[in-house]
């Protein structure tokens, strides 16, 4: 059935055939996952991955998530090592991201990795991108499905925002249940985590040793790109506002109810915040606010991503 949208649809098995049919055509789809939305095509296609980075507009240096069913589909592409296998047998599918080393034999088209010698992969965690990928036969490559540097889509009108019709298909899977990205870790050396997210790092330390250097190492996470998930007007942060025109993002329950105050979690959960996030700051600028300025938030467990991304949007 279609939306008011006539590009965004519910899934059922006649859209699940057609969105593998136009993925086997080497075109593009907008579809949910638990983290946000991506904008998919085929990782084995020279020409899908080609119009993944021109119609983001993404600069060719930064390499996209590849996204698979299962390690098995995925040993096709990547050697694995032990710090991977503990970390999938807890968390996948879920909202976290390796970067391995690609095999020799892999087919991943070249530019989807930026000629890197490694690969991020993924193995999400909703019910349409996995009926999807048992039956395409290729892993999606899938960066989330907005235009570069601007906030990431939590649903799939969000990414009709920045699309408009420019993709034939966008699947609704209502709201993005994490709302934020998935945790990238590099387990190429010692494990690193090189963009913080769904996924805090307590939970990944309790299994195995991560690296706490701050040194940056060559390229490695280039999301890290410093201006990144902007929402297109000032960000000003650890402040409050002194006009009703701006906007003021706060978390807990000490704030009022203000017409121009959002609240992130009235009741101090940070998953809820992070949930939040993407899904306020556009909320804010729909209504018109020329600035946003933001309290405090705890930089532990999933604190940490939801400041990462304050601090990009500040940029
Ligand atoms: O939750 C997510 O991860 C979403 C959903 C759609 O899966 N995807 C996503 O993709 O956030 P994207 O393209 O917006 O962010 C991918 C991040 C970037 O920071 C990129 O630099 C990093 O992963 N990355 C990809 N390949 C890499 C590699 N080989 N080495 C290091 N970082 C890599
Ligand atoms: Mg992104």
């Amino acid at each position: 059935m279609k939306n008011i949208y006539s590009n965004i649809y519910s899934f059922n098995k006649k859209v699940l055939n057609k969105t593998v049919i136009s993925l086997k055509l080497g075109d593009l789809v907008g579809l949910p996952t638990e983290t946000i939305y991506g904008l998919a095509g085929n990782a084995y296609s020279k020409k899908a991955v080609k119009k993944i980075f021109k119609l983001k507009k993404r600069p060719k240096k930064n390499p996209l998530i590849i996204h698979y069913l299962n390690k098995k589909d995925a040993s096709k592409d990547v050697l694995f090592n032990d710090n991977f296998l503990k970390l999938y047998e807890k968390f996948c599918p879920g909202p976290i991201t390796f970067v391995l080393k690609k095999n020799k034999i892999s087919k991943i088209s070249p530019g989807a990795v930026a000629n890197l010698n490694t690969v991020a992969i993924r193995f999400p965690n909703h019910g349409v991108i996995k009926k999807i990928l048992k039956l395409t036969g290729f892993p999606l490559a899938m960066p989330s499905a907005n235009l570069s540097s601007k906030l990431s889509p939590v649903y799939a009108s969000d990414v009709f925002e920045d699309f408009k019709k420019k993709i034939k298909i966008i699947i609704d899977g209502g709201k993005s249940k994490f709302g934020i990205e998935s945790t990238v870790i590099d387990l190429t050396n010692t494990p690193k985590i090189l963009r913080p997210g769904a996924i805090n790092s307590n939970e990944i330390k309790s299994l195995i040793k991560l690296s706490l250097s701050k040194k940056k190492i060559g390229l490695k996470s280039p999301g890290m790109l410093k201006k990144h998930y902007s929402p297109g007007i000032p960000v000003i942060l650890g402040k409050k506002p002194k006009k009703q025109s701006h906007a003021f993002i706060v978390f807990g329950k000490k704030y009022k109810n203000n017409d121009n105050y959002f609240n992130l979690s009235k009741k101090s959960d940070l998953k809820e915040a992070a949930s939040n996030l993407y899904k306020v700051m556009r909320k804010i600028k729909k209504k018109g606010y020329k600035k946003i300025f933001v309290a405090k938030i705890p930089n532990t467990g999933l604190g940490v991503a939801i400041n990462d991304r304050l601090n990009r949007a500040s940029k």
